[in-house]
């Protein structure tokens, strides 16, 4: 690898975003000899720290936010590139401390903006006005970008005024991660699954994305947003389109960021009439988690004891074209269920000509399940005859299981955002959605919300600890299926 010479900024280091992401990731990078020698880490924020408390504080954080122990020798390494500087985004004049800092003008400069959305015009204009928006600058942004299709294109508008889009990196974190990763290998590589990934071998797609966790202190933004928009209109249209997509022509990223393109924008949209047969929406009270009592979403912390915010969606989706016609994709996502646990469920068609009805044996469907979390790994269920002398044959549903974690080579998986920094500072884009996803993604997900404002007013209730309203099983059973 080629690595670069570069700055990279940290706009928000005090946020948690900086603790327990960036930080940690940064840290991890070094030790894995993946930051230039030169590369120095610029935190920016508003505080009139000195270094030494800098760099307390940040080895504060990675004592918090690292599982692992810190370590003399990285550390000494690492707090050797850490600089703080004390700027007030809002104040332009304020963007030339960073200018004498980011004095080097053959290194690529990355930004981070870890911050809320309505500081990142301010944030271009400072940049801007020191000419720290060159070619040689790149920023990293994150969600929410936007509640609808209308914000998204404003701020999309904003850092397209300072950016072009080729600087522009736009974080999913759900793509770092090597299960995902893992999805373009698994399907185009091996002809088992690549012949066999469209309308005339697979039934149907569940793709589940199950949080334990609820709303974890952040019932102001959560309330706003909710599951649809916090969750599927980023992480699983994105595990959707990467499943769908056709073959990219080739590794570029608008190669691969076309196909996924294409995906979104055909997505079928939902007739009002079909608003409650297709989406499921609900809500948590209070129940039980691993045998502590749970308080009801309303009830937690900075709650306002009433709204009809989301904390749980069910889908069916449609995609409209040639390979995916008649192959429904069921999506499931929500907070305080029963586990954490987010799981890609191919469903095959079963065997047309049963040749061992005549023994009274139905035969399950093929399955080839992916799983992000837990036991990061695969299986894959096939029909095996159960060994005996027995003159019939008897059938068994069997795994063939693979899990990265008892894999000698497979053990070591970096953590998402290690990859995509790593990925940002080699200027390499297909791991980030590009301005024209999240648009589509977000007209889809508006075309629901705006259907739900006119039909659908009251969430489902279900207790925490459940796997969400008895409405979502409803959902998937008239279908003539169930949930995995
Ligand atoms: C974030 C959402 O994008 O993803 C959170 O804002 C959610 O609400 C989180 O909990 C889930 O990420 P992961 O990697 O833990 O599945």
């Amino acid at each position: 690898l080629n690595l670069p010479s570069c700055d990279f900024v940290i706009f928000g280091t005090k946020g948690d975003l900086a603790k327990r992401k960036l930080f940690p990731s940064l840290y991890r990078l070094d030790k894995a000899n993946k930051l230039y020698d030169n590369t120095r880490i610029i935190g920016v924020g508003r505080a009139d720290w000195n270094k030494k408390k800098y760099l307390n504080i940040i080895k504060e954080y990675l004592k918090k936010f690292m599982k692992e122990k810190i370590e003399n020798f990285i550390w000494t390494k690492f707090s050797n590139r850490l600089e703080f500087c004390n700027i007030d985004v809002n104040n332009m004049s304020d963007f030339a401390q960073l200018k004498k800092i980011l004095n080097d003008p053959e290194k690529v400069i990355i930004n981070y903006f870890a911050m809320p959305p309505n500081t990142f015009s301010a944030i271009c204009r400072g940049l801007g006005a020191f000419n720290l928006n060159n070619n040689m600058s790149r920023i990293i942004i994150e969600k929410p970008l936007g509640s609808s299709f209308k914000t998204s294109q404003i701020i999309n508008n904003q850092v397209a005024k300072y950016f072009q889009e080729s600087q522009i990196f736009r974080i999913d974190h759900y793509l770092g991660k090597e299960t995902v990763l893992n999805l373009l290998s698994l399907r185009f590589a091996n002809s088992l699954f690549s012949k066999n990934w469209d309308n005339n071998t697979i039934d149907h797609i569940q793709i589940t994305v199950a949080e334990e966790v609820g709303i974890e202190g952040r019932w102001k933004y959560f309330n706003e947003f909710g599951q649809m928009r916090d969750m599927v209109q980023n992480h699983l249209l994105q595990l959707l389109s990467i499943i769908a997509m056709e073959q990219p022509i080739n590794f570029h990223a608008d190669s691969i960021r076309n196909e996924k393109v294409k995906v979104l924008q055909s997505l079928s949209l939902i007739k009002d009439s079909d608003i409650n047969k297709k989406t499921v929406i609900g809500q948590y009270t209070s129940g039980y988690l691993h045998g502590k009592v749970i308080p009801s979403y309303l009830d937690e912390n900075g709650s306002n004891k009433k709204s009809n915010t989301e904390t749980f969606v069910s889908l069916r989706v449609d995609i409209d074209n040639i390979r995916w016609k008649g192959v429904p994709f069921y999506l499931r996502t929500g907070k305080r269920l029963p586990c954490k646990c987010s799981e890609i469920v191919i469903f095959f068609k079963k065997i047309t000509l049963n040749f061992f009805s005549e023994h009274l044996q139905s035969l399950p469907q093929n399955k080839l399940i992916i799983r992000l979390e837990p036991n990061e790994g695969l299986d894959i269920q096939i029909l095996n005859k159960i060994p005996s002398l027995n003159l019939v044959h008897v059938l068994k549903s069997t795994k063939l299981d693979f899990c990265y974690s008892k894999n000698e080579n497979f053990k070591h998986l970096p953590s998402a955002y290690e990859r995509l920094l790593l990925e940002c500072m080699l200027g390499m884009q297909s791991l980030f959605v590009r301005r024209d996803e999240v648009e589509e993604a977000w007209k889809w997900v508006d075309s629901i919300i705006y259907t739900w404002e006119k039909h659908v007013k009251y969430p489902e209730l279900y207790s925490a600890g459940t796997w969400g309203p008895l409405l979502s099983n409803n959902m998937i059973i008239r279908d003539g299926r169930f949930w995995s």
